[in-house]
């Protein structure tokens, strides 16, 4: 039987070749803070706007202690809970293992899920290191198991655009790629610290500066080299959210960093949790020989195109619409607009339809590690001061 997509919903071609029924999928969530809450609501509403080919159960949530995971599990309609995640991972009744816990607990909790057999669906970044993610890659690899990371931007049907436009020639020759993700979280010195400081993983390169890289990973292609200047602003923070106690900051509150593309085109990306002013600046301006693109996040439903018409100087605003799958499965009319939330159910469609045997549009676990080796070359360069190749 064929994953059926309704025409309304202006889906991509159903594929072929699938062995699926209406079943049941039980799902075991990590986490229940901002992005358990995000992967729960995606789980929940999947069913209702694509025609996937599992309904997800919401079997078992765990988080880090039984309070937490009993609280999680009854605010987001999970059956049962667990402070014991491996417990979730052996569960007979989860088969995808949805990963939402610190970075730190990505590698020993997608390792055990893969030696279980599930299908890994993993927070970004990857891991904490690029050999820990080539591990988490091959064990998924020799073991056949279907994986995704939740570089949630790139599922914007604006971002498809972007790269088809790219891909099509329409903008010619890429030349220039100007990339950004800046957002104000941390850039008050009373921000405490937490898992996103933590020198193990953490740190404005790796919390954001993943999501630029693997969106013009996604528009460009591969990174040849880079040559990165990592920052640290604040020299120390509370340790805890409201504590008088401080502790050093040992990870990078803003990165630059100048790339180069395999496909000859050369640029430049900045990472920033301290941009003050800045809330979702996830952005990018990519100038072509003919033409060029630019977008950002805080304005996530537009894409803007310079096609050089004479007399026609500037950029043109092209707003999201059922034209551009798969806006159409949320809503028919034009201007009404995606959320952030809807990027994630997007996701999930792609997630359940790559469990039942659907080519994996990714980025799986081996593209993730691609964004986790630029992440570390960046990191090298800032302290050797040299370019560093990929
Ligand atoms: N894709 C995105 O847009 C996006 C956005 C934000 C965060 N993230 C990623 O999601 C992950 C979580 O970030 P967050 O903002 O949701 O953090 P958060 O602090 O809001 O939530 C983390 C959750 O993990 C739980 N946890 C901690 N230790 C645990 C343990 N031992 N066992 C089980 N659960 C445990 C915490 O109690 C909490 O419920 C990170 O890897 C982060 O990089 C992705």
């Amino acid at each position: 039987m064929r994953v059926r997509i309704p025409d309304w919903a202006k889906q991509d071609e159903p594929r072929e070749g699938l062995t699926l029924g209406k079943r049941q999928i039980g799902i075991g969530l990590v986490g229940s803070g901002f992005m358990g809450r995000c992967h729960a609501n995606a789980f929940r509403t999947v069913s209702g706007l694509f025609d996937v080919p599992f309904d997800p159960k919401l079997t078992i949530l765990a988080d880090a202690t039984d309070d937490l995971a009993r609280d999680g599990a009854q605010a987001l309609g999970f059956e049962r809970f667990t402070s014991d995640w491996q417990a979730l991972v052996d569960d007979p009744g989860v088969g995808i293992v949805a990963i939402t816990a610190p970075n730190v607990l990505h590698a020993p909790i997608s390792l055990a899920a893969i030696a279980a057999g599930k299908t890994v669906y993993c927070e970004k970044p990857l891991s904490t290191t690029a050999t820990l993610a080539l591990e988490m890659t091959q064990a998924a690899e020799a073991a056949g198991i279907t994986t995704m990371v939740g570089f949630n931007f790139l599922r914007n049907p604006m971002i498809r655009l972007a790269r088809e436009i790219i891909t099509s020639g329409e903008i010619g020759e890429i030349t220039g790629v100007r990339g950004r993700h800046a957002e104000n979280y941390m850039a008050s010195p009373d921000a405490p610290h937490s898992f996103r400081t933590d020198p193990a993983g953490g740190g404005a390169l790796a919390d954001i500066g993943s999501h630029i890289i693997s969106m013009l990973r996604y528009l460009l292609g591969p990174i040849a080299e880079v040559h990165a200047d990592c920052r640290t602003i604040f020299p120390t923070r509370p340790v805890a959210p409201t504590s008088p106690e401080r502790a050093p900051v040992k990870v990078d509150d803003m990165t630059h960093a100048l790339l180069r593309f395999e496909n000859g085109a050369a640029g430049s990306i900045e990472a920033n949790w301290a941009a003050t002013a800045r809330t979702m600046d996830l952005s990018w301006e990519i100038t072509g020989t003919r033409g060029a693109l630019a977008f950002s996040q805080e304005a996530m439903n537009e894409l803007r195109l310079w096609s050089g018409i004479p007399g026609r100087n500037g950029y043109t605003r092209i707003e999201a619409e059922p034209a551009h799958s798969p806006y159409g499965a949320f809503c028919p009319a034009p201007g009404h607009h995606l959320g952030f939330n809807d990027l994630k159910v997007i996701e999930v469609a792609e997630l359940l339809a790559a469990h039942a045997g659907a080519p994996n549009p990714g980025p799986d676990f081996r593209e993730a590690l691609e964004v986790q080796r630029c992440i570390e070359a960046m990191q090298k360069s800032a302290r050797t001061g040299s370019w560093v190749a990929l």
